[in-house]
């Protein structure tokens, strides 16, 4: 059985005030979420006030959105894996769709990221999905394999075993348009075959996450599907309620 995992996304939002009262009130609704893991990826800078918010509680997991490939050195702006770990995260986000595009991350640089960050000790959320001209036109499921094979071309199957994949349709991030979860889950099954191929241990282990307008009123839709074991979420995760409110969901 997998156990689901609800993250927080909370991209480039927030200040300090707002992470502290956020992190209290999802450490205050914690306690009735009994099964679901809860995971949280503020900004860089607010993880510090994040994990000063979270005192010492291990129930609810901290993450980044990004990391740089190199360790340390002279590299300005970056912030490495040893970097995130020393400030109490366990898992990093890699190859969210607005690094892919905004950023001009290729396929390789995601799996190099997901290398580094392995390495260093920390669990990658790899986030693979198609934009809404590659789904209209039939690509889908070739664009969701390229992304994870490039990834398998570089640590090969059995890191798989320490990670959590997010599907998310571009088209569904932030947009309020939702993938159906019959259409969701088609491509998690895609995703979940693909690797059984390699590996069928790995592949009905690993936790698929859905991501794209997941909020309070679809997410339990969502998360009943066979191949979907809990949301990657943005906007509704910045609000202690709405956030909760899917981790219940998943529970
Ligand atoms: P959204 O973002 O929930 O605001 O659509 C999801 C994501 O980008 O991870």
């Amino acid at each position: 059985m997998r156990r689901p995992l609800v993250a927080g996304n909370w991209k480039m939002n927030g200040d300090t005030e707002s992470t502290i009262s956020l992190v209290k009130g999802i450490t205050d609704g914690r306690a009735e979420v009994t099964n679901a893991e809860v995971l949280i990826c503020p900004p860089y800078i607010l993880i510090p006030r994040a994990a000063d918010a979270l005192n010492g509680r291990d129930d609810i997991s901290l993450g980044a959105q990004d990391l740089d490939i190199n360790q340390n050195g002279a590299f300005t702006g970056q912030i490495s894996a040893s970097m995130l770990v020393d400030a109490g995260c366990k898992y990093v986000i890699v190859g969210h769709s607005e690094r892919r595009a905004i950023y001009g991350e290729s396929d390789q640089d995601v799996a190099d990221k997901f290398k580094v960050a392995q390495q260093g000790g920390l669990t990658p959320v790899l986030c693979v999905g198609e934009t809404l001209e590659e789904r209209e036109s039939g690509e889908t499921e070739a664009v969701v394999a390229r992304q994870i094979q490039a990834v398998i071309d570089v640590v090969g199957i059995n890191q798989l075993d320490d990670a959590v994949i997010a599907y998310e349709p571009v088209w569904a991030i932030g947009t309020g348009k939702t993938a159906t979860p019959e259409m969701a889950q088609e491509v998690h099954r895609f995703i979940r075959a693909m690797l059984a191929a390699l590996n069928g241990d790995i592949a009905e282990k690993l936790r698929i996450l859905y991501g794209g307008s997941m909020n309070a009123g679809n997410a339990e839709s969502l998360i009943r599907m066979t191949d979907i074991d809990g949301g990657l979420i943005g906007g509704a995760s910045l609000q202690a309620e709405s956030f909760l409110a899917i981790c219940m969901a998943a529970n």
